[in-house]
């Protein structure tokens, strides 16, 4: 059986549709789907979604480890193909609709971190991580153990802090970064209805 079809049958069995995907690209991110998930919704604990990733920073990813400037131990990781960055990256932002699971985040700890989002980090990280601005990755609904993880990697310099973003994690602890990952992991996928209250801002 194809590829195609395998994934196919896999997404009919999951209730979900994936959308866009070539016999090429399915053959190329078959590999990837053993851990993201064949639509980019991950399926091992510690691995990020893809599914709904702006393409931009797909790309940047994918280029940071073939460099070697972003640490990863998954070899897949630097040996992907540099011309199908591209297309991976498309694929995966639209299957942006697929469901999520939810990860098992600490109530407390997602309350300590809404107010580190508000005063630290949703100037980039916008609309709860639904949103993004200087080419912020989207992490809302992201894997909680991934999101703690690299949370982390910023500060102890595993992963070099992008323009501005050293500032905003200036005096915070590790329970406060881990609580601001708690946070973005709890957030719906999909921005809920406006109820007329408003956050405050800083
Ligand atoms: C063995 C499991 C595994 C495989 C196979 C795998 N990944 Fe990953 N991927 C991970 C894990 C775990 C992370 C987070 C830790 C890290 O960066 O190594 C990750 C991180 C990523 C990220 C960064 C996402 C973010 O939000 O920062 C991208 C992009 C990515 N993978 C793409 C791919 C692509 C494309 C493939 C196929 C070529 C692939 N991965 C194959 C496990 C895997
Ligand atoms: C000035 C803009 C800015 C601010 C403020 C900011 N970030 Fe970021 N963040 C970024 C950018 C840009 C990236 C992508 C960095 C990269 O991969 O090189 C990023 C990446 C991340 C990632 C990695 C996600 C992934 O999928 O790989 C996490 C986690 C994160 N930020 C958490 C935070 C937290 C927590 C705060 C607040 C304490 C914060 N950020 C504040 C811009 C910002």
């Amino acid at each position: 059986m194809s590829a195609r079809h395998w994934l196919s049958l896999l997404a009919l069995a999951l209730g979900t549709h994936l959308v866009g995907h070539s016999d090429t690209l399915d053959n190329a991110l078959q590999v990837c789907a053993t851990c993201h998930g064949p639509g980019g919704v991950s399926v091992q604990p510690k691995t990020p979604h893809l599914n709904g990733q702006l393409p931009a920073f797909f790309v940047e990813a994918m280029q940071a480890f073939a460099k070697g400037n972003r640490p990863t131990a998954v070899a897949e990781h630097k040996t992907f193909a540099a011309d199908q960055y591209a297309s991976a990256a498309k694929f995966y932002a639209e299957q942006r609709n697929m469901v999520r699971s939810k990860s098992n985040t600490d109530p407390a700890m997602v309350l300590k971190g809404e107010k580190i989002y508000l005063n630290r980090c949703q100037d980039c990280h916008l609309d709860d991580g639904r949103d993004s601005d200087k080419d912020a990755p989207l992490i809302a609904a992201q894997e909680l153990e991934f999101l703690v993880a690299q949370t982390l990697a910023f500060k102890t310099g595993a992963r070099k802090f992008p323009f501005l973003m050293d500032d905003a994690y200036r005096g915070l602890s590790d329970d406060e970064l881990a609580s601001a990952a708690h946070y973005f992991a709890a957030q719906p996928q999909i921005a809920p209805a406006p109820t007329g209250k408003r956050k405050r801002g800083k």
